[in-house]
């Protein structure tokens, strides 16, 4: 018997290892029509996990302090090895991040996968969703650039327009009256420290919820079927005579997570400045407001939403609103039907809402 079958023995007359492997891998089945789509949460999971290891990387050499962190960034960047590299991947990783993750809701929602019994997977998503965009938000003042400076004004600005508790928020957010030194430490906390914990937290909950439920069954394709779930007691979808995990869906999914990585490694090597604009390069000045001061691409329709509407604080509500409509989406779209052509008035507000979005960006962009 070879030394890896004796370890292995060993390990499993102590742990049920055997069992854990049929119950977790081998014997965990998925359906035979999954598709593509489905590999968007392993994605956002390696992507996750490739922040946390180059944020930790980055953390070794970047300073938190207005006056040193612009100058430890340029450290990393033209001194320490590899440390380009570290950046670039952060950033571009970043950018990325939010693409999967909007191409994860897309297919939830397309494929009508937060419907009941889903609705925990999505509520537990949507605060995902929020959760990265406020982490992103936060590391984007971290290097102290023109544009980290300014962004983080313009952001923190529309908060005030809140009727009585605007001035007190924005405050709040700053650490004072402007965006400042001490901005930057609490953004920092956020951004390093809360923030991770929380996603982290929060992803957990999500996995724990998806593996209580079972996996959806696509609404098309070969076995096509409907939610038959109606009852009020507790059902896992089982799929039985689908697809083990190990090793033929892993493969799958490995398949997609290489795919994802070449694109992303294509950009980082060949074209990281898509995601930097001129004013990334040059060091925060309070008395010099820069020409053009864009948010990232996923904040531009955002931006843009509040300056066509009459008052900023319109402009909240209403995108408040959308947003509260977005995370109970499950509790009012509540018909069982999960083909997406066969559900012609989501259709028709889905492909709306999402034409509305880029337009608004691309108008954000040039205005
Ligand atoms: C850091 C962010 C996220 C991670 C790491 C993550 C991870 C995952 C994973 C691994 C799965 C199982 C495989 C799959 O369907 O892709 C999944 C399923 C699911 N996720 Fe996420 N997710 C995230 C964000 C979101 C967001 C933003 C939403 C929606 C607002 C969402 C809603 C769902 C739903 C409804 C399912 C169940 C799909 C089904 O059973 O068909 N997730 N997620």
């Amino acid at each position: 018997m070879g030394i890896l079958k004796k370890v292995y023995n060993w390990i499993d007359v102590r742990i049920g290892a055997g069992e854990l492997v049929e119950k977790e891998l081998t014997g965990y089945l998925l359906p035979r029509n999954i598709n593509v789509w489905y590999s968007m949460g392993s994605i956002l999971l390696c992507v996750l996990t490739l922040q946390i290891i180059t944020g930790c990387l980055l953390l070794i050499y970047y300073v938190p302090d207005a006056e040193k962190a612009y100058q430890s960034v340029n450290t990393i960047m033209n001194q320490v090895p590899f440390g380009w590299l570290i950046r670039y991947c952060h950033a571009v990783g970043s950018n990325m991040m939010v693409m999967v993750l909007l191409c994860h809701m897309l297919s939830v929602l397309f494929m009508g996968s937060y419907k009941r019994p889903r609705e925990m997977n999505w509520l537990s998503g949507f605060t995902l969703f929020n959760l990265v965009l406020l982490i992103c938000l936060t590391g984007y003042l971290l290097p102290w650039s023109q544009l980290s400076f300014w962004a983080t004004t313009v952001a923190t600005n529309s908060m005030g327009s809140i009727p009585y508790v605007g001035d007190y928020m924005v405050e709040f957010l700053r650490g004072g009256k402007l965006v400042g030194p001490t901005t930057l430490g609490r953004f920092f906390a956020l951004h390093a420290a809360v923030l991770p914990i929380v996603i982290a937290a929060v992803v957990g909950l999500h996995l724990f919820i998806l593996q209580r439920v079972g996996i959806s069954t696509p609404p098309f394709g070969r076995d096509e079927t409907r939610i038959t779930w109606k009852g009020e007691s507790y059902a896992y979808e089982s799929h039985a005579g689908g697809i083990p995990f190990f090793p033929n869906y892993l493969l799958q999914d490995l398949t997609s997570i290489s795919i994802y990585f070449a694109i992303f490694m294509a950009v980082v090597f060949f074209d990281p400045y898509i995601f930097y604009p001129e004013t990334s390069f040059m060091p925060a000045d309070r008395l010099q407001t820069p020409a053009h001061i864009k948010p990232e691409w996923y904040f531009l329709a955002n931006y843009q939403a509040l300056k066509i509407f009459p008052s900023e604080f319109l402009g909240i509500m209403v995108q408040a609103a959308a947003m509260t409509f977005l995370a109970l989406l499950p509790f009012i779209d509540r018909s069982p039907e999960r083909h997406p052509l066969k559900r012609p008035l989501f259709l028709a507000l889905a492909i709306g809402g999402i034409l509305l979005w880029i337009a608004l960006g691309i108008w954000g962009h040039y205005s």
